[in-house]
């Protein structure tokens, strides 16, 4: 009988998204998981990975959590997700931690690039598009094995908003957010369906630019919740999605953050997109044929995200 290795998952970051990562990543018995952060957050790591593990007896999960401060114990990992970084208080800006995000994923990055060279990893710090960026830049992993997870969670917000407008299943609602993670990202209305019926048939105009200012702006009406951080449920599922796609090959069309080479008419930037995420990593990007007003929003959030990575010193 061949004995399959049980996955390796390296979670960079043991705060709220970190842990939940480490909770659904066991439940859904993705594989060992690697619950890294700065000694001086060794005491959480350690806790949250004992409390887990704790947890796994009530329902029978064979994965275990390992809370270390030690990079040589996430060396390996088939899959990395980065939440390291510090979250964004009301009235602040995603743009606004760029400095101080950055100089943790100089860090992060280098010890990827030197403990981790095969990982697929996946960032969810802050400024998505900018970090991804810096990321890969630092790291040199192959492009195809480095995405930014935030288009999962925006379409995901998106779905929500107009499920619970139509007091519908959100298992009906198909969608897409395209663009940066940012106030002008693209929901496309457009090509929203709820049971295979064009949104736009179901929904006044004015309920629709609600819904979309409604995404647009939901990482904020999060943090204007919480005040001392940002949302941490739906992010931490929505990285589970693209980790899962990768280990169970699933060829899942998720859309993510990663670098255009042309497509768009964008060369050299990570921006939300639709790809396909297997076993090779992102194995296709997709290019939905978009009209003219959704070109020019997608423009929009380009150089905004532009604008962010131009500034980005490595
Ligand atoms: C989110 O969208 O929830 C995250 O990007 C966190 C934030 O600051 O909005």
């Amino acid at each position: 009988m061949t004995q399959t290795r049980k996955k390796k998952i390296g979670l960079i970051g043991g705060g709220q998204i970190g842990g939940n990562l480490a909770l659904i990543a066991v439940q859904k018995s993705l594989g060992d998981v690697m619950l890294f952060d700065i000694p001086a957050a060794e005491g959480l790591v350690k806790g949250k990975a004992l409390d887990i593990n704790q947890l796994s007896a009530v329902d029978g999960y064979d994965c275990r959590v390992t809370g270390t401060t030690d990079w040589k114990d996430v060396a390996g990992s088939d899959v990395i997700i980065i939440t390291a970084g510090v979250p964004r208080k009301p009235g602040m800006s995603r743009e606004d931690l760029l400095d101080i995000n950055l100089k943790i994923m100089r860090d992060v990055a280098a010890n990827i690039k030197q403990h981790a060279p095969n990982a697929f990893v996946i960032n969810v710090a802050n400024p998505l598009d900018a970090m991804v960026f810096a990321l890969q830049k630092i790291s040199e992993l192959p492009k195809h094995m480095v995405v930014g997870m935030a288009g999962v969670l925006d379409t995901s917000r998106f779905k929500f908003f107009v499920a619970e407008a139509l007091g519908s299943s959100i298992r009906d609602v198909e969608a897409l957010v395209l663009g940066g993670h940012g106030d002008d990202m693209v929901p496309l209305v457009r090509h929203t369906t709820v049971g295979g019926v064009p949104l736009t048939e179901l929904l006044p105009q004015d309920k629709l630019e609600a819904i979309v200012k409604r995404t647009r702006e939901g990482g904020a009406e999060l943090v204007g919740l919480y005040k001392t951080g940002s949302a941490y449920f739906a992010p931490a599922s929505s990285a589970i999605s693209m980790a899962e796609s990768f280990l169970l090959d699933r060829k899942r069309i998720l859309p993510a953050a990663a670098l255009l080479e042309g497509q768009y008419g964008i060369n050299g930037y990570f921006f939300g997109v639709p790809v396909q995420i297997g076993a090779g990593g992102v194995e296709k990007i997709l290019t939905p044929q978009l009209n003219d007003s959704e070109k020019a929003a997608l423009e929009k959030s380009f150089q905004s995200v532009k604008k962010t990575v131009d500034s980005v010193k490595l």
